[in-house]
């Protein structure tokens, strides 16, 4: 679909004008020109109770005497200065299926009037385009009936207004980014395994001159001595790759790279911890970290961001067999820290160690991982807050702060020394479970005895990688914060 801003007199003909209406009988700008144009058509829709302005109605009219465009769609915004953005989505929602039903090729789009608070214009269009491609978006490439797309070819902005070109802009991107992320997430274990991330990042890399790809083997990996992933890989007969992707476009070609990290296990069967069979297919998102990753390396090269970024993805896949790792075994990482592993279904953390060492060598200026690690993450927090872990204040404004800008939620958890004394061992350095309470915290400060060269931020994305039930599927978060968070990093 393609999206234009440009400013559109009312009166010119148009296949469709849309045009917002609020309760509480405050009228919209061009809610007034058309009915001063209709001589008073869309008052008489109020005062016989058709049109009431609520949240997400919507009216179709075709060929309304002294209006040159054929049709004009009305959509409901609710109560003028109340909209929130969750409630600005419903409504561009609500508008495109009404587009969708009626089959309407070309629209121009005054929802620009539509004031959300504390935002800006740019908001309003990077919103609505983000909302659009979401809504647009399936994953039908493994059944034989494809879903039917959407007739709707373009989207007309109606403004002149500046900013409204690097809205369009960055919206494109960043669905792009999304929906790469999602379309890897989704696709099924059986296809997606470590090699396959790794052959993706390959084909990224190809696409964009400022991207390069590093691919670390098993082999490698034994050299490195990254120990703890090797372990968790052993059961598989897929075997590993971490893919490293440079992407190194900073005006200064020595800057310190800004790192992301994903957990990219494309299937955990707990290993010989084994999980319960039931909703154990979810665990084929168990690469959305890397997923996200992979979408915000690609919405970079997209926007050609002048910034030095390297992306990881940690590749591996969990199963027991014969040769599988075992609750008991001790492993030496890369960075020399001792492991008992004591659940072999704790195997983030064991992969992410040895990554975050891995990384050491790129002299990051931070580091940020991106994990779905822990299933207590989403017991504190549900499935709308990613969680953030950091001891880096400024890190962490940033970060929540390109969030809040987003809506792609972060709340922080604690770190801390406290939640040390559950991860003792006897045996080892390090336990790789802290027991039954804080989990999310306990795997995070796990993983801080890997990070200490660096500034560095966790988010567990457990909850929020993917949604269940009826809309089930990827959900390409957390590419919108990340990338927020980096487009900030520019200015
Ligand atoms: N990938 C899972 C975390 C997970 C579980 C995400 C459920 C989303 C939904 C992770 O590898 C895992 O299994 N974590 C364990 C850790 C435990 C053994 C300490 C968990 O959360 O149960
Ligand atoms: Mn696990
Ligand atoms: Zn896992």
């Amino acid at each position: 679909m393609k999206y234009q801003a440009k400013l559109t007199a009312l009166s010119q003909a148009a296949e469709c004008l849309i045009i917002g209406v609020y309760e509480n009988s405050e009228f919209s700008k061009s809610f007034n020109e058309i009915d001063l144009a209709t001589k008073g058509y869309l008052n008489g829709l109020i005062q016989s109770g058709e049109l009431t302005g609520k949240l997400g109605q919507t009216l179709l009219l075709r060929d309304l005497n002294g209006l040159a465009a054929k049709r004009i769609l009305i959509i409901g915004c609710g109560k003028k200065g109340e909209l929130s953005e969750r409630q600005y989505k419903q409504l561009i929602q609500a508008m495109l299926k009404a587009l969708k039903e009626s089959n309407i090729r070309e629209a121009v789009c005054c929802l620009t009037e539509v004031e959300l608070s504390h935002r800006d214009l740019y908001w309003n269009i990077r919103f609505a385009i983000e909302t659009i491609e979401h809504s647009n978006y399936q994953f039908d490439q493994f059944k034989s009936q494809k879903a039917e797309p959407i007739k709707l070819e373009i989207l007309i902005f109606n403004t002149d207004c500046s900013q409204a070109q690097q809205a369009i802009a960055h919206a494109k991107a960043i669905a792009k980014g999304v929906k790469a992320a999602r379309d890897i997430a989704n696709m099924p274990p059986n296809v997606c395994n470590p090699a396959y991330l790794a052959c993706q990042a390959k084909n990224l890399a190809e696409k964009s001159p400022a991207l390069s790809l590093e691919v670390i083997d098993e082999t490698m990996m034994a050299d490195l001595g990254m120990n703890a992933y090797l372990a968790v890989s052993r059961g598989s007969t897929n075997p590993a790759y971490m893919s490293v992707l440079h992407f190194n476009n900073a005006p200064n070609k020595n800057t310190k790279p800004i790192i992301l990290v994903g957990k990219g296990l494309t299937f955990d069967a707990g290993g010989i911890s084994l999980k319960p069979a039931a909703d154990m297919d979810e665990m084929k998102y168990d690469m959305g970290g890397a997923a996200s990753v992979f979408g915000t390396m690609k919405v970079l090269a997209e926007l050609n961001l002048p910034l030095n970024v390297i992306g990881v993805l940690a590749g591996c896949e969990n199963l027991p067999d014969g040769n599988a790792y075992r609750p008991g075994d001790i492993l030496t990482t890369m960075n020399g820290l001792t492991v008992e592993v004591l659940n072999t279904d704790a195997e983030g953390r064991l992969v992410l160690c040895d990554t975050l060492t891995y990384v050491e060598r790129f002299e990051p200026e931070l580091v940020i991982d991106v994990a779905t690690l822990t299933g207590a993450c989403v017991v504190a927090l549900g499935q709308h807050n990613s969680g953030l872990m950091s001891e880096d204040e400024h890190l962490v404004s940033d970060l929540l702060n390109a969030a809040q800008q987003t809506t792609d939620k972060a709340w922080r958890l604690p770190l801390g020394e406290e939640y040390q004394e559950q991860l003792k061992s006897p045996f080892a350095d390090l336990a790789n479970i802290g027991g039954r309470w804080g989990g999310a915290s306990t795997a995070g400060a796990f993983l801080s005895h890997f990070t200490k060269k660096y500034r560095w931020a966790h988010l567990d994305i457990a909850g929020t990688a993917w949604l269940q039930g009826a809309n089930k599927g990827a959900t390409g978060r957390p590419v919108s914060l990340l990338t927020q968070f980096l487009i900030n990093q520019v200015k």
